[in-house]
């Protein structure tokens, strides 16, 4: 494993104690409250129809998980190198019943057998910790069976440039949207290096891997926004916040 990436995943298995730490609040909003976003749901619904077997690329606490079950995924397979995050989410998903299996190994390089996948769902916070975006592309195209779908739901590229100022928006004055990385501030992970790939980085590598390009929206609201109430006005809807994107491993 890369040596920075090492040092990433050190981050992220500290960070994933609270996965542990809150098991009865997840357990309770994976059994009750938790939903994909509306307008994931809307994309997702056509491929949910046909009940796919799902690989989740970094999969964290799961609970989109259990959402995709209930919203008609035969099966999951949450891959995540943190065995903190993978833990949990295997225990939750056996208290509620659920189809899901947790396995600890690193993006890219996910353990499944190749074409075993009707549908590779990532984001909220994924791709930002990829080394090397094309190896992640190809892995999503080797794991996926001709015709299956990539689902991206993610964080826009632009969004480490903008402050948290709450009276307007404002650019921070250490961040390039050209830039290779930066370190995390902020929660969590903070101190792990985020990777910086733009739209054009992760359009170009999917299509480069054999996938073709379907969808890719951008929103104003930010796919997560910290609990103590924080109100950036960058997230007040002129400027991108979020992105999803769908793809197709063409059949023929
Ligand atoms: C911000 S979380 C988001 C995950 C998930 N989408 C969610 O909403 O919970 C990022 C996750 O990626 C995992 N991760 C980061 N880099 C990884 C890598 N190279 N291989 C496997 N997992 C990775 C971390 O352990 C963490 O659980």
């Amino acid at each position: 494993m890369d040596k920075l990436v090492r040092a990433n995943r050190v981050a992220w298995e500290q960070a994933s104690t609270f996965h542990i730490e809150q098991h009865d609040e997840l357990l309770e909003e994976a059994r009750s409250s938790w939903q994909l976003f509306p307008r994931e749901e809307e994309l997702l619904a056509p491929l949910l129809a046909n009940q796919p077997r799902v690989v989740h690329f970094q999969s964290g606490h799961g609970l989109d998980d259990i959402a995709l079950v209930k919203a008609g995924a035969q099966s999951v397979v949450g891959v995540d190198y943190s065995a903190n995050a993978a833990g949990a989410a295997q225990r939750r998903a056996v208290e509620l019943g659920k189809p899901c299996r947790y396995v600890v190994a690193e993006v890219p390089g996910v353990p499944v057998k190749d074409a075993s996948a009707d549908l590779v769902y990532t984001g909220k916070g994924a791709l930002i910790w990829m080394r090397d975006i094309n190896a992640w592309a190809q892995d999503v195209a080797r794991v996926l069976r001709p015709g299956g779908h990539l689902f991206v739901y993610e964080a826009h590229p632009a969004v480490p440039l903008w402050t948290w100022d709450e009276d307007e928006p404002r650019i921070r004055p250490d961040r390039s949207y050209f830039a290779e990385s930066h370190i995390n501030d902020t929660f969590p992970a903070n101190g792990a290096r985020e990777w910086q790939w733009n739209l054009g980085h992760i359009v170009t590598a999917i299509t480069a891997a054999g996938l073709r390009l379907k969808t890719l929206e951008e929103y104003a609201e930010p796919f997560w926004r910290p609990g103590d109430g924080t109100n950036a006005a960058a997230w007040s809807g002129r400027l991108p916040n979020s992105y999803a994107l769908l793809a197709e491993l063409p059949s023929d």
